[in-house]
């Protein structure tokens, strides 16, 4: 029989752990499997052979049914749905063209977003246009290209109108609208207040505009929503404001949108219950949405107008994972566990707000106890779990976090490390690469070194005399 050589065992002060094994959660739930090893059937084991640790695995699969599934939700309820792809939410080409594909507009907030998309393939009039900041070149291409502009703020609508005048058309605008609903934290920033008449203001400013029409409105709440009610209120304050502006008989609004903000089945910090038994079915989010806009629009004639909705979450979170190695192990000075892996909050920022479900990837049938994961970062806040029940970990153990699709590959950061390459899993059996992992040259490329810093070898001070060979 092989004995394990002298140097793999590690020997660890004996100490008194709580077992937790197969213990119930509060709602009389065993806990789950801690071990996931396939994604679509492919072991993902292989998987990271072939293409390194870290890695973002991301399921075509999940993500079409996703999107389906959501936008039929709604369809079930109102006549006339049309989903916006948030391309903050996950940028990748790959994920964008699928989208599209299933019928998707963009949903963009800047400039690069903008020209990505058309860079894609979506037709102007296919692009929903929000965001504080669209400088005049942009908008002066996306009126000329019919985009649906979201309008933010008043000084955005006076350069929409002098763009307008410049081209000698009408240009048709939505007002973004933000108001209290009373369920969830208010988000002021963004677009024209309701309730201190900076909605009426704007819509007047329009209305007196030989080059303006209003066509839309626009409001997204937030993220992360778990109340339905919030959009149930949502809409009634939307279809009001909507029927007070056509009373002017020359206005007609065709469409409403909703945003975002559907929860995905993640772990939000803070939220006490699990995922499972805290996010609700995005049927009921539906269901209240179809609820509100028939009594909105029961007395309104005409055909109703479109429902936009922009989940970007609730798409995309679940269709990606992150694969990441244990690379060493600690004992720390509270007495808890501690695990290195290579992949960090430079991949997973939305680690600072979410206990993102992990699993070991091999299950090892150790006794769990509480670990805290952290990433490779030289940095004190990168930390990928405060507290987790794992079983002991060794160097070279794989653990998959999911969902993590969402805010991820846009927001993660090349912080010290390089970022790893994202594989996407199709709905055949296949896999390939839709983002190469980094190298040296990403990060050097666009660097300019100026000439008169060239490396002079001469230059080097003498080492100092103890360290001289
Ligand atoms: C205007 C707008 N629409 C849609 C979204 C997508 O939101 P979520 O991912 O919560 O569905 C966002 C995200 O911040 C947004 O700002």
């Amino acid at each position: 029989m092989n004995q394990p050589s002298p140097l793999t065992l590690i020997w660890e002060p004996p100490m008194i752990q709580p077992l937790h094994l197969g213990a119930i959660n509060k709602f009389g739930h065993r806990r789950s499997d801690s071990s996931r090893s396939e994604i679509d059937g492919l072991p993902i084991d292989d998987l990271v052979n072939l293409y390194g640790s870290p890695l973002f695995i991301t399921s075509e699969q999940r993500l079409r049914h996703n999107v389906r599934a959501i936008r039929q939700a709604f369809e079930r309820h109102h006549p006339s749905v049309i989903h916006g792809w948030s391309y903050k939410t996950n940028t990748l080409s790959a994920v964008c063209r699928i989208l599209h594909q299933e019928g998707s507009w963009a949903e963009v907030v800047s400039k690069p977003e903008y020209e990505k998309a058309r860079l894609l393939g979506v037709p102007g009039n296919r692009i929903l246009f929000n965001g504080p900041y669209k400088p005049r070149p942009i908008l002066e291409r996306a009126i000329a290209e019919g985009a649906h502009i979201h309008c933010d703020h008043l000084d955005e609508l006076s350069l929409i109108e002098a763009i307008a005048k410049e081209q000698n058309r009408v240009v048709p605008v939505a007002l973004r609208l933000n108001f209290n609903t009373g369920y969830t934290e208010p988000w002021s920033r963004f677009g024209f207040n309701l309730e201190n008449g900076q909605a009426h203001e704007a819509a007047l400013r329009i209305r007196c505009s030989p080059h303006l029409t209003l066509n839309g409105l626009h409001s997204h709440l937030g993220t992360f929503i778990l109340d339905p009610r919030a959009y149930g209120e949502q809409i009634r304050l939307m279809t009001d404001f909507m029927q007070e502006m056509e009373k002017d008989g020359n206005t007609r609004i065709t469409y409403l949108d909703i945003g975002g903000g559907f929860p995905s089945r993640n772990a939000l910090q803070g939220v006490y219950a699990p995922p499972e038994q805290a996010v609700p079915e995005i049927e009921e989010f539906a269901q209240t949405v179809g609820k509100a806009l028939k009594k909105g629009l029961s007395d309104r004639p005409g055909p109703p107008p479109v429902l936009i909705i922009e989940s970007g979450r609730a798409v995309i979170d679940d269709a990606q994972s992150l694969v990441a190695t244990v690379v060493g192990t600690k004992r720390l000075v509270d007495g808890k566990r501690g695990v290195i892996l290579d992949g960090g909050i430079n991949l997973m920022l939305t680690a600072l707000w979410y206990h993102h479900p992990v699993r070991l990837v091999q299950p090892n049938g150790g006794i769990p106890e509480e670990t805290v994961l952290y990433g490779p970062l030289c940095m004190n806040i990168d930390c990928m779990r405060q507290l987790v029940s794992l079983p002991p970990l060794k160097v070279g153990d794989r653990l998959v976090f999911s969902p993590v699709g969402a805010y991820n590959n846009t927001q993660w950061l090349q912080f010290i490390e390089l970022r790893p390459a994202i594989i996407l899993l199709s709905p055949n059996g296949t896999h390939e690469i839709i983002r190469q992992g980094e190298t040296l040259s990403t990060l050097c490329e666009p660097e300019r070194i100026p000439a008169r810093l060239t490396p002079n070898p001469g230059s080097w001070l003498p080492l100092p005399q103890p360290m001289e060979d």
